[in-house]
């Protein structure tokens, strides 16, 4: 049972037990629901209900979400609770989220453990509140609050809670506080319900919204719940409770809340294969590498009890990579990351130095040095001779062939590929890349280091680009296809970003500068098909020394190296252009430029995984979204061409492959699956 009753004299235990988070299913409604007759039965005096585990309760079961509600429903279970004549007091031990902060909420008094948390994230799961949560919450701290809890969705930590009123009391063990409440006193506190609501305070709601439009621009469901709170402001509170239970069912059932439950569970499966060994131990890691990312990544790993030796070529090098590293630290503090005593425990473990011998300690290294096979090369064969045979070998390349890279070693089953997006210490993304020879243990190795950062790992196979990078040459390649064809960079940018990407391919081309795509394009130039399409733009601008931020001029023009403002004179190199290669350019409608920009990654991707370079649609979700800024809430590349439909996919990639049968060749996995009327994500190779 996942709801367990105990009599101890007059007090009744209620404990929420649905390892491993106490998700509350239909079983622990019911529960519920018999545990407040269980106590009225034998007129106790108080209910203390409390959590087995970590958590209180972790919410609604999302699992669930995917059919029709099921009797009883939550709403109902908590009226029970609140209105019964024996007075309950949540003991919150652990995570109280969503419905689990609901069911405190509805209870008479509620004491928090001094590690617990409480919070309303509905609108991450794309809905709101739906059993009370935004009524109750106004009524116990306030509007301001309350917005703040629910339209963004930041649980709050004990002392937080208390500031805010929204918990009676902090003690080390909340269950033993519970049961030392004067009776009289518990039955003196107000139900929540018989609180009034809140002043309509039109400040609030303007902030609020102006935030929302900031912070989570395209979601539907934080407006919502701003539009219940502010209605609910003038209902009464069983009508404020209907009008929050219609919302919260309408959104349940809408795409949004689909795609970011599929992000959720996807998040959570991206873990080691069930067949990979046990990962090593993992207690000092070196790093080839001091510039932007190599010293992000030792960043990482010594803010997770690591110890790391920053490998780099000389003095230079050393001193480079040292204030690389201090610029993180000193971030670090300054965000209220570290203190200083923490700081300084972070520099004790680390170890910046010339000399590869001092690395021999290391399980795993990780190379992440300039981007041309010669120089891996020679890192990996100093690497070779320097550490200990059962060293783990990793490349942090983002396009290089790591089956050359491995081959020059030792014994290639040890390397493999971990690649780091930037800044390395924040992005969540690890793609753990397997080459022809990577064994187990090194792919175990990525998957162990992954779980101590708190990454989310996806494995990749060897191609140019992997999943992610392949995904972005392609879309790239498309805007400069649209370029040519009449678009302007800008429009393109406004474009993805109306979509939902917080900025668009030229804006992103030029943070990251645009000699990175020359260099790559340089590299491909022996293996590019002479019969693709090719559009010489990006390389003029290169050429021309436009190359983003970095020179204050790219797709934009950065006055003052401040914020970007359009460029006319863009307009007229790709005209130029366009002029040399004999096209006529067109205005091109923005449903137009989105819906190709799209297909073309969309078709890639199907190709990835049609070639076993991604090994689900689920991982490539993963990657798009938290490697490439694709809108968490369309749910990943794959999720939101399964909701476009395939079939119609298919139907405008055939369009588009009649007109250039080079670059829009239809995907065999896309016609596989518009044909036998299967989703993406329900595609899997045969044998
Ligand atoms: N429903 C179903 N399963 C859930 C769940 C939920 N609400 N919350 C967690 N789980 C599952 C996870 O999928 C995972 O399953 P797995 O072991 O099979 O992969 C397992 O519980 C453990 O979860 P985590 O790996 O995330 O464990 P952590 O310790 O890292 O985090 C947590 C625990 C902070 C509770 C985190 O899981 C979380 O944030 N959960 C979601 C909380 C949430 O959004 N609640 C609101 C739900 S909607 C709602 O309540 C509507 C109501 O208003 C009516």
């Amino acid at each position: 049972m996942s709801v367990r009753c105990i009599q101890d004299g007059l007090t009744g235990f209620v404990t929420l037990d649905n390892p491993p988070v106490n998700a509350i299913g239909r079983e622990m409604r019911q529960g519920l629901l018999e545990a407040v007759a269980w106590a009225e039965g034998l007129n106790l005096d108080r209910v203390i209900v409390t959590g087995a585990g970590r958590a209180f309760a972790a919410g609604a079961d999302a699992k669930e979400f995917d059919g029709p509600p099921l009797e009883p429903y939550l709403p109902d279970v908590l009226d029970a609770i609140e209105r019964s004549f024996v007075p309950w007091i949540a003991a919150i031990n652990g995570v109280a989220l969503g419905g689990g902060a609901e069911i405190a909420l509805a209870c008479r008094m509620r004491i928090m453990g001094p590690g617990a948390q409480i919070g309303l994230p509905e609108v991450t799961l794309g809905v709101i509140p739906g059993a009370g949560g935004t009524q109750r919450a106004m009524r116990l701290c306030g509007l301001e609050t309350a917005l703040e809890l629910i339209a963004f969705g930041k649980p709050m930590g004990a002392k937080a809670a208390l500031a805010a009123g929204l918990v009676h009391a902090v003690e080390d063990d909340p269950v033993e506080a519970a049961d030392m409440v004067n009776t009289e006193e518990l039955l003196c506190v107000v139900p929540t319900w018989e609180l009034p609501a809140p002043e309509m305070d039109v400040a609030a709601f303007s902030a609020v919204r102006e935030n929302l439009a900031k912070r989570s621009p395209g979601q539907i469901a934080p407006h919502r719940a701003v539009e219940v709170m502010e209605a609910g402001l003038g209902l009464d509170f069983a009508e404020a409770m209907a009008l929050e239970r219609a919302t919260f069912l309408d959104l349940k059932s809408g795409d949004q809340s689909r795609a970011l439950r599929h992000m959720f569970f996807s998040e959570r499966a991206a873990k080691a294969p069930a067949d990979l060994p046990a990962a090593p131990q993992i207690t000092q890691v070196a790093v080839v590498g001091g510039g932007t990312m190599g010293a992000g990544i030792a960043y990482a790993c010594l803010s997770v009890g690591l110890s790391v030796v920053l490998l780099e070529t000389d003095a230079d090098g050393v001193a480079r990579a040292t204030e690389n590293v201090e610029r993180l630290i000193v971030a670090g503090l300054k965000r209220g990351r570290l203190d200083d005593s923490s700081a300084e425990v972070l520099r004790a473990r680390l170890v910046i130095t010339d000399d590869y011998g001092a690395a021999s300690g290391s399980s795993l290294a990780i190379e992440a040095a300039f981007e041309a096979m010669e120089v891996k090369k020679e890192i990996f064969a100093k690497l070779d001779a320097a550490l200990p045979a059962d060293t783990i070998l990793a490349t942090n390349t983002s396009y290089l062939d790591i089956d050359e890279v491995a081959a020059g070693t030792k014994d290639p089953s040890r390397v493999l590929g971990l690649h780091f997006f930037a800044p390395a210490h924040i992005m969540r993304l690890l793609e753990i890349v397997q080459g022809a020879q990577t064994g187990d243990r090194a792919l175990a190795m990525g998957f162990g280091l992954a779980k101590l950062l708190k990454k989310v790992p996806v494995l990749a196979g060897v191609c140019d680009g992997f999943i992610g990078n392949r995904i972005f040459s392609r879309y790239r390649e498309e805007a400069d296809f649209l370029l040519m064809d009449g678009a302007v960079p800008w429009e393109v940018d406004e474009v993805m970003e109306a979509f939902g990407y917080a900025m668009g391919p030229y804006e992103v081309g030029d943070l990251s500068g645009l000699d990175i795509g020359f260099a790559n394009r340089r590299r491909q130039d022996a293996t590019r098909d002479p019969k693709r399409r090719y559009v010489p733009i990006a390389d003029r601008m290169v050429n021309e020394g436009r190359l983003g931020r970095k020179t204050s001029v790219g797709w934009y023009r950065y006055p003052g190296g401040g914020g970007k403002v359009v460029d006319p004179l863009i307009e007229d190199l790709i005209a130029e252009e366009a002029h040399f290669a004999g096209v006529t350019r067109a205005e091109i409608p923005d449903d137009v430029v989105r819906e190709r920009l799209l297909l073309a990654m969309i078709n890639e991707a199907a190709n990835i995984l049609g070639e076993g370079i991604a090994h689900s649609a689920a991982d490539i979700d993963l990657v798009t979204v938290f490697g490439y800024g694709f809108p968490r809430w369309r749910g990943g590349l794959m999720h939101f061409a399964d909701a476009w439909g395939v079939v119609e996919i298919v139907e405008k990639l055939r369009l588009l492959e009649a007109q250039d049968p080079v670059v829009w060749a239809v995907s065999p996995v896309l016609a596989e699956c518009a044909a036998a009327g299967m989703a993406l994500t329900d595609w899997r190779a045969k044998g």
